[in-house]
């Protein structure tokens, strides 16, 4: 609470002897008193002192003791106001308080009513402006945790992305590895996980299961891995028993990816495990036919017989795309399920722009 020494009061009437007599009431209670003879003088000494509270007159000529009020308000946030008036209307009582006025009293003046009006006003000036500062505080401390907060997601975020890098590019790795042997540059890989969520954006699944198998796409050929070199790399026909020990990469590549807590990891399963049966089931490893193969792996076989025909390996030569795309569609509804062939032949633009992107010999193709 305020001393009163140190709450300047400004008094503001047009009638001379009511400034000094309330200069003398206030004075002499401690009140530090300046005057002013209307509306406009007031204004001034407001800008020039710093007024705890003004006492104005209603009645005055010039700016009416309403309008000053409004006024001082709208300069002073500050400032507690108590209006004198010689005429009680309500009406006007009330439009003082509405427009901020903190007490109203009626002429004649009484001592007492002025200095409790007077203590009062100056009371809640401070309780108001205590309680700004409260709310402004908290303001503040709002805005501090809020940036705290989102400084913090943002933090999450960048480590959340780039454990998300970290963990494709091991999974990329990891199918590189088992695809080093035939193809050097192992980008067969990379190339299977983009055609593989292009079909499947075509074949309209959901956008996180399109990213699912663009990730997990390239794990197909993972169990690999266990085909020795010679039946691996050899350039002439397999016989009947190195034939059945190629078809094994599929179990084993199932084996190798299955029963992880990862959604990626279990989607690489299900593609490595389905990706050579056949729509017709005359494939490997189950002999799985039509929708009983699961999606992903139809999408595979699709992507994955495209890009073994259209690339050179060290036991065949690259097929031209046209020769490519006529051998797949004499596998329509027996080697390829139907629907997927014709939506990936409809997305050859695409496909054919990654193909041009990621080249087995590093030299990128002429546009
Ligand atoms: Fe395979
Ligand atoms: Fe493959």
């Amino acid at each position: 609470m305020l001393a009163p020494q140190d709450a300047k009061i400004l008094i503001v009437d047009d009638e001379s002897y009511i400034r000094e007599i309330l200069s003398r009431w206030l004075s002499k209670d401690g009140y530090d008193c300046i005057t002013a003879g209307n509306g406009e003088e007031a204004l001034q000494a407001l800008a020039l002192h710093h007024v705890c509270l003004m006492i104005s007159d209603i009645m005055m000529p010039g700016i009416s003791g309403l309008e000053l009020l409004a006024t001082a308000k709208k300069q002073h946030q500050d400032l507690a106001v108590i209006m004198a008036t010689a005429v009680d209307d309500r009406q006007v009582g009330t439009q003082a308080l509405e427009l901020g006025a903190y007490g109203y009293v009626i002429k004649p003046l009484d001592r007492n009513e002025i200095l409790i009006n007077v203590a009062n006003g100056l009371h809640l000036r401070q309780l108001e402006m205590e309680n700004r500062r409260h709310r402004e505080e908290l303001e503040h401390l709002v805005d501090e945790r809020t940036r705290k907060l989102q400084e913090t997601i943002h933090k999450l975020q960048d480590t959340e992305r780039e454990l998300s890098i970290s963990r494709e590019e091991t999974i990329q790795r990891l199918a590189m590895a088992a695809e080093f042997r035939d193809d050097e540059t192992a980008l067969h890989t990379v190339r299977m996980g983009s055609f593989c969520q292009i079909l499947a954006v075509k074949a309209g699944l959901p956008a996180a299961a399109c990213e699912l198998i663009r990730t997990a796409g390239p794990l197909h050929d993972v169990g690999k891995i266990g085909t020795p070199d010679n039946i691996l790399l050899k350039p002439g026909k397999l016989t009947a028993e190195e034939f059945e020990i190629i078809k094994k990469h599929s179990e084993i590549g199932h084996r190798l990816l299955s029963n992880s807590r990862s959604a990626m990891l279990e989607k690489g399963a299900i593609i490595a495990w389905t990706h050579h049966e056949k729509f017709n089931g005359s494939g490997y490893p189950r002999g799985l036919a039509g929708e009983d193969i699961p999606v992903e792996g139809r999408i595979a076989a699709v992507c994955d017989v495209f890009d073994a025909l259209t690339s050179d390996r060290v036991y065949k030569k690259a097929y031209p795309i046209d020769k490519a795309l006529e051998i797949m569609m004499e596998g329509r509804g027996s080697h390829f399920d139907p629907v997927l062939l014709d939506l990936f032949m409809d997305a050859m633009e695409e496909v054919l722009a990654v193909k041009d992107e990621y080249v087995d010999n590093q030299t990128r193709q002429a546009p």
